[in-house]
């Protein structure tokens, strides 16, 4: 059946009948003639959620707070002044979540786990609640058929331990050791896909350099050291989940995005430089043996500070695969009054970017192909999952339904260019989606719907959008 036959068989069989594009979005019967089969048959496909986004039950049995706890409590801090308490209450709707996935034809759902719901403190005590609550989710996927992919860390540090400075205190290393162990030895005979990190990039800046997130710290002095330490950790949980689970694949996540100048190569090609290191090479290149790429960005030169003897060599880790997680692209000008990386980002309205999503940023699905082929291109890295891809539109519920044509077509675009990437030779073994449900975007807070499912967060109810339903007829 061609595929154009087959949106108008799903749009005729769900409850609205009469569909019409939300928005002006006039190509939504357009669908190209990519298929499953086109990304080989043991190409995985799934969803990528984490802990404080979905999970709510912020404080019951046992859980111990996070820095996202504190932070969300805080005045000012998140849009609207939400925050996680609740969520979708995945920790009490896992079963029936776990279920919808499955209905969606997925075969992977990544997942983390919360520090300070299995270890309160962050060290010491175990929740023995909080181990329970993660077999129960890790049995309902293998019993239905869904692979459990595990990150370690996705941004929510125990408060105790921000509580003695966090990332900045070279005793993370420790207290994430201790972690990565408990976790391994609890998990370890059923997960056999593990990932130390999600974007390193992104909790190291937004949390300790621009105050915009958890725990709210800024400059340099906080930076350094956190990007240290949680380099090193990098490395050193994956040599931890390696001697725990010796038949596991191992992995990380970088953030990333395709650089580009703004107008004169030039002037913003050195901007875009160093721009290209804060965004894409801080973190891959210590893993691989490169060190701190601090040539490119001078600013960076304070972290041998923190670096103590023996300890580039402990930031290697050869990972068995690496995740990239990508949504748009980075347009970079010029500016010297933008202290140490003298150059900004030109906002997608500033440069009249034709499609930009709930988030400000551009659909760019070419995007997706630079950056996997910019990745791809470092030695040592042998496969890559796209372990992130989505994109947030302002849905509305109708009829029961939502007709999310613009984020079917967001996914349709960029996975052409993943596969693209494939058909060059690259080995990109899986894809997920960011993400399964509507959830708690951070600062942002519950604004930007990012999911193949809608959840209303007054009801708890849940919607599968047309994009669910377009990756169920896709994957069957
Ligand atoms: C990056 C993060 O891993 C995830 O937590 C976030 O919600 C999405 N991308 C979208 O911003």
């Amino acid at each position: 059946m061609d595929r154009r036959e087959l949106l108008r068989l799903i749009l005729m069989s769900s409850a609205a009948a009469t569909v019409m594009p939300t928005k002006a979005f006039g190509n939504v019967l357009k669908y190209n003639s990519m298929s499953k089969l086109d990304f080989g048959p043991d190409f995985k496909w799934g969803v990528a959620t984490a802990s404080y986004q979905i999970e709510g039950a912020h404080s019951i049995d046992g859980k111990g707070a996070s820095i996202w706890d504190t932070f969300t409590h805080e005045k000012g801090k998140i849009k609207n002044g939400h925050n996680g308490d609740v969520s979708c209450d995945f920790y009490h709707n896992y079963l029936e979540d776990i279920a919808i996935l499955k209905s969606l034809n997925m075969k992977v759902f990544r997942f983390s786990a919360s520090w300070s719901r299995v270890l309160p403190n962050g060290t010491g005590t175990v929740n023995q609640k909080g181990i329970d609550f993660y077999h129960k989710i890790i049995d309902a996927c293998l019993e239905n058929g869904i692979e459990p992919w595990m990150t370690i860390y996705h941004w929510d540090l125990p408060q105790a331990l921000q509580d003695k400075g966090g990332w900045v205190n070279r005793d993370v290393i420790q207290w994430f050791s201790e972690y990565a162990e408990l976790l391994t030895k609890n998990f370890g005979s059923k997960v056999k896909n593990w990932m130390v990190l999600n974007e390193p990039m992104s909790f190291t800046a937004l949390g300790y350099l621009i105050g915009y997130h958890a725990p709210g710290k800024r400059g340099f002095k906080n930076f350094l050291p956190a990007v240290h330490h949680t380099a090193y950790c990098q490395a050193e949980g994956a040599r931890i989940i390696r001697k725990n689970v010796p038949d596991a694949q191992i992995g990380t996540t970088f953030s990333c995005s395709h650089v580009e100048p703004w107008k004169d190569e030039k002037r913003d090609g050195k901007a875009m430089e160093r721009w290209d290191v804060l965004l894409n090479r801080l973190f891959i290149e210590p893993a691989l043996g490169m060190g701190y790429p601090v040539e490119s960005l001078p600013v960076l030169k304070g972290i041998k500070k923190y670096v103590q003897k023996g300890d580039m060599e402990k930031l290697k880790f050869d990972f068995d695969f690496i995740g990239v997680q990508n949504y748009t692209r980075e347009v970079i000008k010029k500016n010297g009054l933008i202290p140490f990386i003298k150059g900004m980002e030109v906002s997608p309205k500033d440069r009249d970017a034709k499609e930009i999503t709930e988030m400000n940023w551009e659909v760019y699905p070419e995007g997706i192909y630079k950056i996997i082929k910019q990745f791809a291109a470092y030695k040592g890295v042998n496969k890559i999952y796209i372990t992130e891809n989505g994109a947030a539109f302002p849905d509305v519920v109708a009829n029961n339904a939502v007709k999310d044509f613009q984020r079917v077509d967001y996914y349709q675009r960029y996975l052409e260019q993943v596969l693209r990437a494939k058909n060059e030779g690259i080995n990109i073994a899986g894809y997920f989606s960011w993400t399964l449900l509507d959830n708690f975007e951070w600062s942002e807070g519950f604004k930007p719907r990012f999911g193949l499912v809608h959840v209303d967060f007054e009801t708890q109810k849940r919607t599968i959008k047309e994009s669910g339903l377009w990756f169920r007829e896709f994957l069957k």
